[in-house]
């Protein structure tokens, strides 16, 4: 049986080993957001300290990493070491394992930066690989490996996609004005990051109001960047005719809503191209539990108050990220970033932990996660 790796602040293995890792999920991001509901993952073959082959897991279906390095090295894979972001498969999936396409390249060594996260499988390409006498070395950058891949490890472990509710809020914590206008809380470096991040997730999520009030586009933004499914939640289906969202020549839009809403509203967004879906109760829990069936892995709540209360109420958020923008609006019924949890007591207050904080331009970016519950 295969020993744990324990994360430690002791680095495992050496500064080159390291280098190569970092190239790893360098090569590994390329294919940001697009692999769903596979990880990303990367490879390098390496003999000595030359680069011998690259690859990176493109898309689900197509080849994993180790394949695309491997058939970049051709014979010169023979005795070397490859290093992957990822334990290797060792399961007939879409494609054969690649533990055993490593032995049958005759690599003789395996540097991993993290074990497969669903404890069914963990270690087993690692035991086969040992087993057919090759050396392996576990939990090189773990950390850095297991962030990249944060949402596939939420999936996997939890059966739902993560879910993180990103807002941008004044100082004096008021997510729109009174009368509800809020661009532009943040800076132009913020919301650059924003369309980044975007571009990582499989999805992106807002309430009817949101459509009604600021008419996103919720795209990344970016000319080759991947843009996630845009998701309106709404009950009443009482939205514009025209939202830039029912345009789905750049990207596609999915709307939720309640059984027996609105039937010629949905013709009209059918007509349009968008796509509907009725719940007999539309909840956040129904509809991550939707979008994990549709093979997601990370979702985005970029919605109002009320909405993300309703989110986080059900555990569909286990990830903040704060912008705060250093302006005051005032208001005493400005939108904040939460509505009602039905707390009273401030020891009911959910704590965040591993938390960071750091400057975006002129504003300030606080990330947190909420512990996890146990399964
Ligand atoms: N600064 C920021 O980061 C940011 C981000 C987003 C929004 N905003 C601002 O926030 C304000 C809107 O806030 P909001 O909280 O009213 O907006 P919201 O995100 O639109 O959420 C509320 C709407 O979600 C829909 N909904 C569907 N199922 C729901 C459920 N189970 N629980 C709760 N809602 C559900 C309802 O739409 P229907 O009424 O259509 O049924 C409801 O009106 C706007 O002023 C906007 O500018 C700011
Ligand atoms: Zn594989």
């Amino acid at each position: 049986m295969l020993t744990p790796v324990t994360i430690s602040s002791n680095m495992v293995g050496s500064e080159f080993d390291s280098l190569m890792m970092q190239r790893c999920l360098q090569l590994a991001r390329r294919a940001l957001g697009r692999t769903s509901p596979n990880p990303l993952v990367g490879a390098v073959v390496c003999r000595g300290s030359e680069i011998v082959g690259e690859g990176f897991h493109p898309r689900a279906g197509e080849p994993h990493a180790e394949v695309f390095a491997l058939r970049a090295a051709g014979e010169k894979a023979r005795g070397a070491t490859i290093y992957v972001s990822l334990e290797p498969c060792n399961h007939y999936g879409r494609t054969p394992p690649c533990s055993e396409g490593l032995i049958a390249a005759g690599v003789s060594k395996v540097v991993v930066g993290m074990v497969d996260p669903n404890p069914l499988v963990a270690g087993g390409g690692i035991a086969r690989l040992r087993a057919a006498g090759i050396e392996v070395l576990v939990g090189v950058e773990e950390a850095a490996c297991r962030q990249i891949n944060e949402g596939f490890i939420h999936r996997i472990l939890h059966k739902r996609p993560l879910g993180i509710l990103k807002y941008a809020m004044t100082l004096d914590g008021k997510i729109a004005t009174s009368s509800g206008h809020s661009a532009w809380i943040t800076n132009p470096d913020a919301r650059s990051q924003v369309h980044q991040l975007r571009a990582a997730c499989d999805a992106v999520i807002v309430g009817g109001n949101t459509v009604r009030q600021d008419n996103p586009y919720l795209t990344s933004h970016q000319q080759e960047g991947h843009n996630p499914l845009r998701v309106v939640m709404s009950r009443s289906l009482n939205l514009p005719e025209n939202a830039r969202l029912w345009d789905v020549a750049e990207a596609p839009t999915l709307v939720l809503t309640e059984v027996g809403s609105s039937p010629d509203f949905q013709k009209m967004l059918l007509n349009k191209g968008v796509e509907v879906v009725e719940f007999p109760l539309l909840t956040p829990d129904h509809v991550m539990a939707r979008l994990y069936e549709r093979g997601f892995c990370s979702v985005l709540w970029e919605c109002g108050g009320t909405l993300a209360a309703s989110a986080i109420a059900q555990n569909a958020v286990q990830k903040i990220l704060a912008f705060i923008a250093p302006k005051i609006i005032g208001g005493s019924h400005a939108p904040t970033p939460v509505g009602d949890l039905g707390f009273t007591s401030m020891t009911e207050a959910l704590p965040l932990e591993r938390v960071h904080w750091r400057v975006v331009g002129s504003d300030c970016l606080v990330e947190g996660y909420f512990p996890q519950k146990s399964q």
